[in-house]
């Protein structure tokens, strides 16, 4: 198959992490005869650096005559926030970017295998089976694209922010992460606030309804601080999470650590119009960038992600899984998994994607 893949590599470690994704796509493609054509283009702090914009007219363009967009990172150094350049760089790229192509449905997997289990901050006998959980995060909706004031107000600071819900909204992610659940454990979990927030009200309504059309799926509703709670407690009670935005940004990175480390979770966006986006959960870690040292497992993952979902290459995907599974099981590993058990090999961010590589 030939396909047409937009990289938007941003900033901080996304490009080196990027160019590992595109070693890993070019043996995927010699291996199993398919022609990959990337498309590079700007965003975030590097694309201010040449447009003066965050999220320039050419990259959406770009993304527009692709089949899929890969996507790094965004964002810079915590003490140069108030620099034009960095300044909510990250609402400005990858949050107007969700929004310019209505990426409502975001898809978070986190996969801990039993024999890396060491890996976890949890204690063993919590992850004897391994953990496989996949979160179903709303990606437009919530307090994200509300109205955001900070002002003043009878000679005080005050700050305003607000969110919305449509049922069709929510609808919409509910119906795939049912569909998904289908295909898995049959088994879903919607958390929300039910007992304070309207939109969690709204958010259990729609969803219960929802749940009548998946009969053979066993649904429960369950408090966000609860789920906060349950997910270090007892991770294995879970399969697939259903929730609203800014409660799948938090819970999300929560379940990350799970497997040892954020740099190690892939996420992928969906819009009704087909395109899909592929990006790692975290951030652009701007402290690491530039030293060869940055975890390229959610990078290689998300390419996997989008070999699944957007070009249905289920065995590419899978063998791109597998090779990474053997590779940490063998004992590489980045500076951020180090568990520093006797079978370690510390490694960088291109000799892991090699080791990756050689075993595809
Ligand atoms: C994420 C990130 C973003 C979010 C930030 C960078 C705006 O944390 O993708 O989880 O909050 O959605
Ligand atoms: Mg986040």
């Amino acid at each position: 198959m030939n396909k047409k893949i937009a990289l938007l590599a941003g900033d901080g470690i996304g490009p080196e992490v990027m160019a590992q994704a595109v070693r890993v796509l070019d043996k995927v493609a010699a291996k199993f005869n398919h022609t990959f054509a990337y498309t590079e283009a700007l965003v975030g702090g590097a694309a201010y650096d040449v447009h003066k914009e965050h999220l320039p007219q050419t990259t959406i363009d770009i993304c527009n005559q692709s089949d899929a967009v890969l996507f790094g990172s965004v964002g810079g150094p915590v003490d140069k926030q108030h620099e034009e350049k960095w300044a909510n760089c990250e609402a400005k790229s990858i949050l107007a970017l969700r929004k310019a192509f209505s990426f409502n449905i975001n898809l978070r997997q986190m996969a801990l295998f039993s024999e890396i289990s060491s890996l976890s901050p949890l204690r063993h006998e919590l992850l004897k089976n391994g953990l496989d959980i996949v979160i179903f995060r709303e990606l437009i909706g919530d307090v994200y694209f509300g109205e955001h004031t900070l002002t003043e107000k009878d000679g005080q600071r005050f700050a305003f922010d607000s969110g919305s819900y449509t049922e069709e909204q929510i609808r919409s992610i509910a119906d795939y992460a049912f569909n998904v659940a289908r295909k898995r454990k049959k088994q879903l979990i919607s958390v929300d606030k039910a007992n304070v927030m309207a939109m969690s009200k709204l958010w259990r309504q729609v969803v219960s309804e929802v749940a009548k059309n998946y009969p053979d799926v066993e649904y429960s509703d369950m408090l966000v601080d609860n789920c906060a709670m349950q997910i270090i407690k007892n991770p294995a009670q879970f399969d697939v999470i259903l929730t609203s935005n800014l409660f799948g940004d938090i819970l999300s990175d929560e379940l990350s650590v799970l497997s040892g480390s954020v740099g190690m979770m892939p996420s992928a966006s969906f819009s009704a119009s087909g395109l899909a986006l592929y990006e790692p959960a975290g951030g652009s870690a701007p402290d690491i960038a530039g030293k060869d040292i940055a975890n390229p497992i959610a990078q290689i993952l998300s390419a996997s992600l989008m070999l699944a979902y957007s070009f249905n290459m289920l065995d590419e995907a899978n063998a791109v899984n597998n090779a990474v599974k053997q590779t940490i099981i063998d004992g590489y590993r980045t500076g951020d998994i180090m568990t520093n058990s006797t079978h370690e090999i510390k490694v960088g961010t291109t000799e892991f994607t090699n080791q990756v590589i050689n075993r595809l």
